[in-house]
């Protein structure tokens, strides 16, 4: 494996792929995909220890809690450079730089919608909105000399408009040329050539390194990335799982091991330690609700199953038949050991290493317990479950609400019943409701003993592996007075599943409540103010 570890976007290197990735800003803005401030704080240790260059941790002017979290990432850093994103003002790009400066390699990305129907928004005429640009990316230039500017809906812009403020922007100061497809809209061919042509034709472009920012409206983000490395980008844009508002943003997953496995017709390389990308990218389903589709390129859970009898002989037969890369480069266990009631502490402590989670000893002693549990009623557990376990106890210690015990009587007969025990703030307290289904009556009981009006936005189930004694996860997804919080659990019974995740939805939103206003978008990153 390469191991370039210089994340500093280079036009001497011309084979280096710089990967910037927007998990933490682009993905996390994705309605629903709300993050905790650990929860980022964990997903951009993870994204810079498996050697991804460039991380935009957040939009510090959007909110207090995204400021902090760009902060506290900045200052944890280690070898990635720290990008915050900056509309094009004043303000904007001081907080920004207030955020990231904390960084050993900091980066300013400032933005502005050059397409005419973005221009229509503040109202700017090309030639004002040209000045703002010289502005803005001067002020930005002048505290910090790793510079990133991007014109919004780039791929929509009248190709001599885009020229010239892509000109603009180099000639005052900035480092990184990014050309969003803000909408998803351009093709391969395109994406190349037009990268080509403002490399080409753009005075000082060969200064300066071209990213590229793919949305995957019409499904071809990965595509449209590889094409603009083709066309002369350097640096490509993307997120864990390919989260990102809509349908998304280019996968990081995708791109990378789309180089690594074609290096023969794409001769490019990254930095990225391909074996770490299932362990964040399971990590990053979990935090933000996100579950990743079964069939999705590299890290879907049938992207390495051989089911069908004729491929199972030829893979038994030598594994090249039908797979083009090994399970292991990209972090997925060749062998999927199961683990039994006979399991003890020490092999449970080395499995989950091999799955990427260090625990501490209170934290293994807890889930040696549960593990034990779940082996009294499942005979076989896999890799999957103890996945489920690991990030189903995760909140416990800091949670208020905590079930103590439900009973569900459901069938045919009768509406269904639940008795719900649950202390919260320690305080013991039962209810006892009915409801259309043992679910809707067992998020009664819990609405009776915590009264609430979050909306619930979705509740979806999954079985984690096969049989009638898989273990479910279930993930809701709560929302109140503009706070969303997701939740998660998993167990062999669904009804018990459902409860846990819908209280652990609402100890989040109580998380949130108590950093009053941490979450609450008030300024759209589409606003140019
Ligand atoms: O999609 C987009 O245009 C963006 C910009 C802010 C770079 O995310
Ligand atoms: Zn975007």
């Amino acid at each position: 494996m390469t191991t370039d570890k210089n994340p500093v976007p280079s036009t001497a290197n011309k084979d280096r792929v710089v990967i910037f990735d927007t998990t933490l800003r682009d993905g996390e803005q994705s309605p629903g995909a709300t993050m905790t401030h650990e929860e980022k704080l964990e997903i951009a240790g993870l994204l810079d220890e498996m050697g991804v260059d460039i991380i935009e941790a957040g939009f510090p002017i959007a909110s207090e809690g995204d400021f902090r979290a760009v902060r506290e990432i900045a200052e944890r850093s280690r070898d990635a450079v720290i990008c915050g994103l900056a509309r094009a003002n004043l303000k904007d790009i001081d907080r920004c730089w207030e955020a990231v400066r904390h960084a050993a390699r900091p980066r300013i990305h400032t933005f502005i919608g050059t397409s005419p129907l973005h221009r229509a928004i503040p109202g700017l005429s090309q030639n004002e909105m040209a000045e703002r640009i010289h502005e803005t990316v001067t002020h930005a230039r002048n505290l910090c000399d790793n510079v990133q500017w991007s014109p919004m809906d780039a791929t929509r812009t009248e190709w001599d408009y885009l020229a010239r403020v892509v000109e603009i922007a180099i000639k005052a100061g900035a480092t990184t040329i990014n050309i969003p497809d803000t909408v998803g809209y351009t093709a391969p061919v395109e994406s190349a050539e037009l990268i080509r042509r403002l490399i080409a034709e753009v005075p000082g472009a060969e200064n300066v390194v071209f990213a590229t920012h793919c949305h995957n409206d019409l499904g071809m983000a990965t595509a449209n990335a590889l094409a603009a490395v083709a066309g002369g980008a350097r640096q490509i844009e993307c997120t864990i799982n390919g989260l990102g508002e809509r349908a998304g943003n280019t996968a990081l997953e995708e791109v990378v091991m789309a180089l690594k496995v074609r290096g023969d017709i794409m001769p490019y390389y990254t930095g990225i330690d391909s074996t770490k990308i299932m362990h964040i990218s399971r990590r990053v389903a979990t935090v933000s609700g996100f579950a990743v589709q079964y069939n999705k390129a590299i890290v879907g859970k049938n992207a390495f199953a051989h089911e069908s009898g004729i491929h199972q002989d030829g893979m038994l037969k030598n594994a090249e038949t039908f797979e083009i890369m090994r399970p292991e480069d990209v972090g997925l266990s060749a062998t999927n050991i199961v683990m039994g009631k006979h399991s003890g502490r020490a092999a449970l402590r080395s499995k989950l290493r091999d799955l990427g989670f260090e625990l501490g000893e209170n934290q293994l002693n807890d889930l040696f317990v549960r593990f034990k549990e779940l082996a009294d009623r499942k005979k076989e557990i896999y890799d999957e479950d103890l996945i489920a376990l690991v990030t189903a106890g995760e909140d416990a210690a800091r949670d208020r609400l905590v079930i103590r015990s439900l009973r569900v009587v459901c069938g045919t007969e009768r509406p269904a019943e639940a008795e719900l025990v649950m202390t919260i703030d320690g305080v013991e307290k039962t209810a006892h409701e009915t409801g259309d289904g043992p679910v809707d009556a067992t998020f009664r009981a819990v609405r009776k003993l915590h009264p609430n009006d979050a909306h619930l936005s979705l509740y979806q189930v999954s079985a984690v592996t096969e049989g009638t004694d898989a273990q479910a996860t279930v993930s809701v997804r709560l929302e109140e007075d503009g706070n969303i919080a997701t939740g998660q659990s998993a167990d062999t019974d669904t009804v018990v599943a459902s409860a846990r995740a819908y209280v652990n939805a609402l100890n989040r939103l109580l998380v949130r409540r108590a950093r009053t206003g941490e979450d609450t978008r008030e300024i759209s990153y589409k606003d140019v103010s």
